[in-house]
């Protein structure tokens, strides 16, 4: 049995519905802070918090678990910035009482949920994994730290992990079943539907002096069922007794800000409003993965590689969801 920590979340969400496809035996572990209960769908489900030992401790007593996945995070920069000490707890400390419970009950194969935070300002793109490690904020900082208990815990405890760095997860369930519906929402695409569906004023460009072939920053969308792919591959990995590594997760192709406006103008047919502000700090110019290894140890290969796609399946959960998950 596998636990889903956080599977009530986006991409924890899209994962648990391609286990369930797959018939793969799993429940879902989250506290729904953030996430949403319909988005469970018919997956098994446990309410509880890792920041509480003894809700850990009561799933792993319930349930013959033998893999942990784990999504389940606070993920916005700007809030790691402004709240740190919430992040080291929610992505930390949370964490350290997942991997005690696991340590304690034998189960030794893990897959997290990385990010292409942990590099920082990329000194060569496309960014392999061995790019130095440099992260400029403290949400980067938590997951960075993840990675180096987990490879501790190997080290140690023969816990096996595999880390995804995912570079900037997009799209939905093609089958529309699934979308991306975060409070506030901070990530580029839905925020440029937000306002091409009139619910959001306008939205704005940041920065439009970069060094980049038209001035805004290019950023590599990895649509969020690749993602769940990926980690499929991963967990067959580990069961297979592979040993613990980390992976780039991106489509390996950058768009720019002004080509996702593009594609949102393409896919919805509707002019909304832009205004153009000043760079944000923290923001590089470009990150693209170069996710060969990804592609070579675990024969991964994303199906939905062009932005547009990526941009079309969000919007269609998004006209037939107008309120979201409410
Ligand atoms: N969305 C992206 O573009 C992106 C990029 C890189 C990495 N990641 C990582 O992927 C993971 C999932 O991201 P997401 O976009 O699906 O986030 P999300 O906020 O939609 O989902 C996270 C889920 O975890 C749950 N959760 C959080 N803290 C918990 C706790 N203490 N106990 C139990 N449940 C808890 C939340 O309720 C939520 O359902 C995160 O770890 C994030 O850092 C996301």
């Amino acid at each position: 049995m596998i636990l889903v920590c956080g599977g009530a979340g986006y991409i924890g969400s899209h994962m648990a519905k391609r286990l369930r496809k797959e018939g793969v035996e799993h429940v879902i572990f989250d506290n729904l802070e953030r996430g949403n209960a319909p988005a469970v769908c018919d997956s098994r489900f446990e309410q509880g918090d890792l920041r509480n030992p003894a809700d850990i401790e009561r799933v792993f007593e319930k349930y013959d678990i033998h893999l942990v996945m784990h999504f389940a995070a606070y993920i916005e920069v700007g809030e790691s910035v402004k709240e740190p000490a919430k992040f080291w707890e929610n992505n930390v400390t949370a964490v350290s009482n997942l991997l005690e419970v696991c340590r304690k009950r034998g189960v030794n194969q893990f897959v997290f949920s990385s990010t292409a935070a942990v590099y920082g300002e990329p000194v060569e793109v496309p960014i392999p994994e061995t790019h130095p490690k440099n992260p400029t904020n403290p949400y980067g900082d938590t997951k960075l730290t993840v990675e180096r208990m987990l490879a501790s815990y190997d080290r140690a405890y023969g816990l096996r992990s595999v880390c995804l760095r995912y570079f900037n997860a997009c799209g939905s369930d093609p089958e529309g079943e699934l979308g991306e519906d975060h409070r506030p929402e901070t990530h580029l695409i839905p925020r440029i539907l937000l306002a091409a569906a009139g619910k959001a004023p306008e939205i704005t460009v940041f920065g439009t002096d970069y060094d980049t072939h038209d001035g805004t920053c290019i950023r590599d969308y990895v649509h969020v069922c690749d993602l769940a792919d990926a980690h499929l591959r991963a967990v067959r990995y580990l069961e297979n007794g592979g040993g613990s590594d980390q992976f780039n997760l991106g489509s390996g192709n950058g768009f720019s800000v002004r080509q996702v406006l593009d594609a949102v103008r393409n896919v919805t047919e509707i002019d909304f409003p832009v205004s153009y502000g000043d760079r944000r700090e923290g923001d590089p110019a470009r990150l693209v993965a170069d996710s060969s290894k990804a592609r070579e140890v675990l024969g991964w290969s994303p199906e939905f590689d062009d932005v547009e796609v990526c941009v079309r399946h969000a919007w269609d959960w998004m006209v037939k969801h107008p309120a979201g998950y409410d």
